[in-house]
């Protein structure tokens, strides 16, 4: 296990106080940006939803197959990785390919806090507070053409770096996908941080993606290639298993995977004997994302 510094201890109680202080004023303004279904009920049942998981377990219960498939593996196994300098290429139907470093678009675009829910399909979740910027001001960079229709993200293959890679557990490099209007929704964030600080290596450093109202899987880490595409890219989680992951992966209870029901969840952080939690669909962004599903079969599109 990661040996935790008191200096990675003090965020969270500072995270926590900003929070009950913002409660308190009744509105969640200032520089804490917050998606707006997380202040709508002021209840304690809410509160308690929302706790904000421990920066311990955020950072030592992790799924990043590049650096193995144990929880435990990615703290230990990507302590050497170097994630600067950094780069991301943008390529496909655009009329303006670039490539953009971590610094300008740290640099250029806004970055926000925003607490999110996150749904493993594994069936267990968290709450977290991260630092990035809208996936939007990126893609506005590339003037889009009318062709492009999904967005095919693309990780890092470091395979000397990454132990993972060596084993063919899944098609290197990650790739990941969106539909263009999922991908330019305010609420699909380019995490650059959690808790204040720097992404560490294991959560997808320098730059993942984070999808809350889908499962984990599609929120792809140390993204280096964005692709705009005409076709529904395959993801490789598709490739490996498609009767199990599908293109879309919204979290929805009704929906179950083939080898477990996804209508409750295990929040990483409670205690053994806590019931576990049930699983809201859309992961609770419902009212934010539902309308890019109108009129669509979520249980063929799952
Ligand atoms: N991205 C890459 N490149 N490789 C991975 O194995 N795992 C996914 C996703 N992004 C994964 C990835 C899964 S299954 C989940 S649940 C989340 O990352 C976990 O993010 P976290 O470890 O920061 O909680």
């Amino acid at each position: 296990m990661k040996k935790i510094f008191s200096s990675e201890i003090t965020p969270e109680t500072i995270y926590n106080s900003r929070r009950s202080f913002i409660k308190k004023l009744g509105f969640s303004t200032g520089s804490l940006i917050l998606s707006s279904s997380f202040f709508l009920n002021n209840s304690s049942q809410a509160e308690e939803r929302n706790k904000l998981t421990t920066y311990k377990d955020i950072t030592t219960y992790n799924n990043y197959y590049e650096f193995g498939t144990s929880k435990e593996d990615p703290s230990i196994n990507s302590k050497n990785f170097t994630a600067e300098p950094w780069s991301i290429q943008i390529e496909g139907e655009v009329d303006k390919p670039i490539t953009v470093s971590y610094e300008t678009m740290v640099k250029d675009f806004p970055i926000q806090e925003k607490m999110y829910r996150l749904r493993c399909v594994e069936g267990w979740s968290m709450v977290i507070p991260w630092m990035g910027f809208s996936l939007s001001h990126l893609l506005k960079k590339v003037s889009i053409k009318n062709t492009a229709k999904f967005v095919e993200f693309e990780s890092v293959y470091r395979p000397k770096e990454m132990i993972g890679q060596k084993s063919n557990i899944l098609s290197w490099p990650y790739k990941e996908g969106l539909r263009l209007d999922e991908a330019m929704h305010p609420l699909t964030l380019m995490a650059t941080g959690l808790y204040g600080k720097k992404l560490p290596n294991q959560n997808g450093a320098p730059l993942r993606l984070v999808v809350p109202w889908k499962y984990g899987f599609k929120s792809a880490k140390a993204i280096v290639k964005i692709k705009l595409v005409k076709k529904m890219p395959v993801s490789s989680w598709m490739k490996a298993i498609s009767q199990e992951y599908g293109f879309y992966s919204n979290v929805n209870p009704k929906v179950s995977h083939p080898r477990w029901s996804q209508a409750t969840e295990r929040r990483i952080g409670d205690s053994i004997f806590s019931p576990r939690r049930p699983t809201e669909l859309f992961n609770g962004y419902g009212e934010e994302v539902s309308s890019l599903y109108k009129g669509m079969d979520l249980q063929k599109y799952y």
